[in-house]
């Protein structure tokens, strides 16, 4: 069986058994997590309810998210977490067998590693790195030391994104070479925080680690990181990721050939510097995928503010969250087709659906079905974009060498320098 059929077939069988009661043999007993912000907890809350590992530890540089995280796990599951500042000092003494990584993005290569190292497996966020040769050096950490690496790209465990993808390999949408991804929504120019002093239950340094030194402000931290594009890479890296992977896990292709991006800060005025409007081109061997994301100016009539449609012979097809799957025939006489999606709140997602998989896949020693490599391309494609963004000219990727073509100055940006102490992961 080809390594796709396996992944398709795989994310189907899960979706149609129960999720838990399941026995597992080789079963991992002690957990830990580090990122315990909003996004972390909705992981680990599902963790808690699939209900057979300890947690053991948990680590965050601010203490009061860390306190209420310890609270919530003592209240929720009984265990006694002990808590930690520093992420190695949690894997160095605790030696957990499954760790979570939700802290911001250019955290999660250092700390996926250290954990893969350590013998763990591992559920870790997208993007998964910050710039592209990280997320190589995860990969390879993982097959190394042949850990589990599951990427919260849920998406490929969703009901209706599932069922979209058997729509569109049965043929109905026809051929299909064009798809645009895009996330529209308005936010307003906002207002720029005063830079201030980190509060005391906040490590700022340890907040920074790897990334250049920058001013603490109330808007970065908790969640703000997301548009400062020394911690992350805007809405791209955010958004962008998630359709991706989507449009990976439908395309047999594994990574865009040729991309140009350009966009601006036409609106903001809110202290960041991500793009709030951006569009991009990649053009694969048989298709060309665009990007856009707008921040501003979002119609009552814009139709769907975000997903994928793809642009087939046959009608266009809409794969979308809260909002499911439609598609919309050519034929003006047959009627639209629509799935509604099955997400699990907090926040419409399908987290318990990933982490059953994980821990099937550690139980059958099998790739996930959001396998780091499948993190790895989609988020090569969000880190091209922007590199094409930064430099304002287009950009031609060798996938297979992990290099771009003829361009000393756009391979600089895989990677970045580390400050202080960090080194960056080889
Ligand atoms: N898969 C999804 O659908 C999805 C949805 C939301 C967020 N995310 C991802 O989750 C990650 C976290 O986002 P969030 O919205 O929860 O942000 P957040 O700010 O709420 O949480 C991040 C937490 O990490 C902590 N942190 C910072 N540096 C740390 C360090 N060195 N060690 C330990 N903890 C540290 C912060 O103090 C904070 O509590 C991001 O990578 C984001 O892209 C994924």
């Amino acid at each position: 069986m080809q390594r796709r059929d396996f992944i398709t077939t795989s994310a189907l069988a899960i979706s149609a058994m129960p999720l838990y009661g399941i026995t597992f043999q080789n079963k991992p007993k002690s957990l830990a997590i580090i990122g315990t912000g909003w996004w972390g907890m909705n992981i680990l809350r599902e963790a808690m309810a699939f209900g057979d590992c300890t947690v053991v530890g948990l680590c965050d540089v601010d203490r009061k998210a860390l306190e209420a995280a310890r609270d919530e796990v003592k209240k929720a599951k009984g265990d006694d977490a002990r808590i930690y500042e520093d992420y190695r000092e949690l894997i160095s003494k605790e030696k957990p067998d499954l760790v979570i990584v939700a802290s911001p993005d250019h955290w999660h290569a250092l700390q996926a590693i250290e954990a893969i190292k350590s013998g763990a497996h591992v559920f870790m966020e997208k993007p998964i790195c910050h710039t592209i040769n990280e997320g190589i050096a995860i990969f390879n950490a993982a097959r190394k030391y042949e850990r589990v690496v599951q990427v919260d790209t849920h998406r490929r465990l969703s009901p209706h994104n599932i069922s979209a993808m058997e729509f569109l390999r049965s043929g109905k949408v026809g051929k299909i070479h064009h798809v645009k991804t895009f996330v529209n929504y308005n936010q307003g120019p906002g207002t720029a925080p005063m830079a201030q002093e980190a509060p005391d239950h906040l490590n700022w340094d340890m907040y920074l680690g790897p990334a250049p030194k920058m001013d603490y402000n109330p808007g970065i931290h908790p969640k703000g990181f997301r548009n400062h594009l020394d911690l992350a890479n805007g809405t791209i890296g955010d958004w962008g990721i998630h359709w991706f992977d989507q449009v990976l896990w439908w395309t047999e292709e594994k990574y865009p050939k040729k991309i140009y991006s350009t966009g601006s800060r036409y609106v903001k005025q809110d202290g960041t510097n991500a793009p709030d409007f951006q569009s991009a081109s990649f053009e694969f061997e048989s298709f060309t995928l665009d990007w856009e994301h707008r921040l501003f100016a979002v119609g009552q009539n814009e139709g769907h503010n975000l997903g994928c449609y793809f642009y087939g012979t046959e009608g266009t097809f809409h794969l979308g969250w809260i909002d499911g799957w439609t598609f919309y025939p050519r034929n003006r006489n047959e009627s639209k087709i629509h799935v509604d999606p099955t997400l699990h709140q907090p926040d419409a997602q399908n987290i318990k659906e990933a982490w059953a998989d994980f821990r099937q896949a550690i139980d059958k020693d099998v790739r996930p079905a959001c396998d780091i490599e499948n993190g790895m391309l989609a988020t090569n494609v969000s880190l091209l974009g922007m590199a094409s963004y930064k430099l304002g000219r287009s950009i031609i990727w060798d996938g297979d060498k992990n290099r771009i073509v003829g361009d000393e100055e756009a391979n600089g940006l895989l990677k970045r320098d580390y400050r202080g102490e960090w080194e960056y992961p080889r």
